[in-house]
C-alpha cells in the first residue's frame, strides 16, 4: 500500500465521513471525495491496478463519448463518468436523461461511487463476469488496470495476458463503439508526448485485432496526455486514449462485435445500503 502523507491521510479520512452519511451529498462534497478518496488506501488496490484517472484527462475523454446509454468498465469511484455527465450536462442541458452503468469489482470504491453519482447504477462485479442480461450500450467507456493484473477468465475471442484487451474485447460485445485509456505500448500508435501520430508496429496488438476483430484508432479530437503526466496518484502515466466503433473495425472480421438489435434489459444491480435508498437512482437528469 502506498504511503500516505498526513494531509492525504486526513482527507482522505474526511472523504470517507462524507461517503458514510446518512443523506445524499452536495455538489462540493461530491468533488471533494473525487478528489481526496485515496485508491491507495485499500488493501487490493496494488493488485487491481487502481489508479483513479486524472479529472482534466477524463474531461478531454468526456468529448468523444456520445449516446444515451453508457456503461464504464473497471468504474473505480468514478472520475470518467462524472467528467462525462458533467460534460453532457454542460452541452445539452434539456436532453432526456442518459442511463448510466458503472462496473467496479471493489465495494468500498463502488460504495463511494454509489454517493458520488448516485445517478448511474453500479454494479458491483467482474467486468469479466457480467451478465448477458446487461443488453447492449451506445458507448463503453474506460480506464481498465493495465497490463497482467490478476483476473477470473478470459474475454470472448482474446485469450493474452493484457486486461486491457480483456477490458475491450468484453466492451465490443456490449456496445458497438467504445473509447479507452490504455498502456501506450498497448495502443497501434503513438501520439502522446510526439509531435505527431506515428504507428506503432505492435505483435501484441496485432494478435488481439486478429482474434477479435476489433481494431483501435485515435479518438477524434486526438488526446496528447503527456499535459496529465503528473496528475496520476503514486504513479506518473503518459497512456494512450483510444477507440473503437464500426468504422474503425470495418474491414476487420467480426467476431465480437454487440448486435444493436438487441433490446435492453433491466440492469441487475447490486443491493443498496438502506441509507441510499435516499438518493436518486437509475437515470441522469
Ligand atoms: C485504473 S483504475 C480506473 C478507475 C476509474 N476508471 C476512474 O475513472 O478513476 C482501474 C479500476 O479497475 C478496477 N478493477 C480491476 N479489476 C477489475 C475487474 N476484474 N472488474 C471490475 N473492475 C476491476 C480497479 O478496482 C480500479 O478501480
Amino acid at each position: 500500500m502506498a504511503r500516505l502523507s498526513k494531509d492525504d491521510a486526513r482527507n482522505h479520512r474526511k472523504a470517507c465521513d462524507l461517503v458514510d452519511l446518512d443523506r445524499p451529498l452536495k455538489l462540493s462534497e461530491k468533488e471533494f471525495v473525487l478528489e481526496h478518496f485515496q485508491e491507495s488506501a485499500t488493501v487490493t488496490a496494488p493488485l487491481a491496478g487502481a489508479f483513479f484517472t486524472p479529472l482534466e484527462l477524463a474531461r478531454d475523454v468526456s468529448l468523444g463519448v456520445h449516446g444515451d446509454r453508457i456503461i464504464d468498465l473497471c468504474a473505480g469511484i468514478g472520475h470518467l463518468m462524472w467528467e462525462c455527465t458533467a460534460h453532457w450536462k454542460r452541452r445539452w442541458e434539456n436532453r432526456p436523461p442518459r442511463e448510466l452503468v458503472c462496473v467496479e469489482k471493489n465495494p468500498e470504491y463502488v460504495r463511494a461511487g454509489r454517493k458520488v453519482l448516485p445517478e448511474a447504477t453500479w454494479i458491483c462485479a467482474d467486468v469479466l463476469d457480467l451478465p448477458a442480461s446487461l443488453g447492449t450500450f451506445d458507448r463503453a467507456i474506460g480506464n481498465p488496470p493495465f497490463g497482467s493484473v490478476e483476473r477470473s477468465r478470459n474475454a470472448p475471442n482474446y485469450a493474452g495476458a493484457r486486461f486491457e484487451y480483456h477490458v475491450i474485447a468484453v466492451a465490443a460485445q456490449l456496445a458497438p463503439a467504445g473509447v479507452f485509456i490504455i498502456p501506450a505500448n498497448s495502443a497501434p500508435f503513438r501520439l502522446s508526448g510526439r509531435v505527431q501520430h506515428t504507428p506503432q508496429h505492435n505483435p501484441a496488438y496485432e494478435q488481439f485485432e486478429k482474434s477479435t476483430g476489433i481494431r483501435l484508432a485515435p479518438t477524434w479530437p486526438d488526446i496528447d496526455t503527456s499535459a496529465f503526466v503528473g496528475q496520476w496518484r503514486n504513479v506518473r502515466a503518459m497512456p494512450e486514449v483510444v477507440r473503437f466503433d464500426p468504422e474503425t473495425c470495418e474491414e476487420v472480421s467480426p467476431p465480437a462485435r454487440a448486435s444493436r438489435t438487441a433490446p435492453p434489459a433491466p440492469v441487475p444491480e447490486t443491493p443498496r445500503e438502506p441509507h441510499e435508498d435516499a438518493a436518486p437512482s437509475g437515470v441522469l437528469f
